[in-house]
């Protein structure tokens, strides 16, 4: 397998976690919804403790944290997104339009993270050894905690966009009713969002 590859996604991971703290601080300057605050202090307080378990990974399988191309890469669009919210929190839009566009902000930055772990995850089932446990006790503690924020922050984004069109929405969305953690799931739940309402 290639180590170098392996060191380049850690990299990332690093810094998608780290910019996922200024999202979900900044997120949480345009929410509303006291249900959907409540998640968001949640999966904050959870990001901050993924920067500890990549950091702890990167330490035991010898990796230095380094500016690389591609940390760049990923620093740069996590900017961008907290400057979004910025922007829509600061107009003169009304302030639902802001939570809806925070919504928008952390399903993309969710998606990179849970891509970032799928993809490790992958890695660690064709790792061996001391490299293997170590990936596989980081995906145990991460693993469920990134499919909640990817999936139950997508259905509160299309959730509050339905409303915003004045239309019937179902708050919480039914994937955080349902519980949701797979995309089959979250595809069950949003299917099932009628007979909700
Ligand atoms: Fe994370
Ligand atoms: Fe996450």
């Amino acid at each position: 397998m290639n180590k170098a590859q392996r060191d380049d996604l850690l990299q990332q991971m690093l810094e998608t976690e780290m910019g996922g703290v200024k999202i979900y601080t900044t997120a949480l300057q345009c929410v509303l919804n006291a249900d959907l605050k409540e998640e968001w202090e949640k999966y904050l307080d959870q990001t901050k403790n993924h920067v500890s378990i990549v950091q702890k990974l990167m330490s035991e399988l010898g990796v230095e944290p380094k500016e690389t191309p591609s940390r760049k890469v990923v620093r740069h669009i996590g900017e961008a997104l907290v400057q979004a919210m910025t922007m829509a929190r600061q107009s003169d839009a009304p302030k639902q339009a802001a939570e809806i566009v925070a919504c928008e902000c952390v399903s993309l930055a969710e998606t990179k993270d849970h891509g970032n772990w799928e993809l490790l995850t992958k890695y660690g089932e064709a790792a061996k050894g001391d490299e293997k446990k170590a990936i596989e006790a980081a995906i145990d503690e991460v693993e469920d905690q990134e499919d909640e924020h990817l999936y139950h922050s997508k259905g509160w984004g299309r959730e509050l966009a339905i409303a915003a069109l004045g239309m019937k929405a179902v708050l919480p969305p039914p994937e955080e009713q349902k519980d949701v953690k797979t995309a089959i799931g979250a595809a069950r739940a949003k299917a099932a969002r009628k007979e909700m309402m």
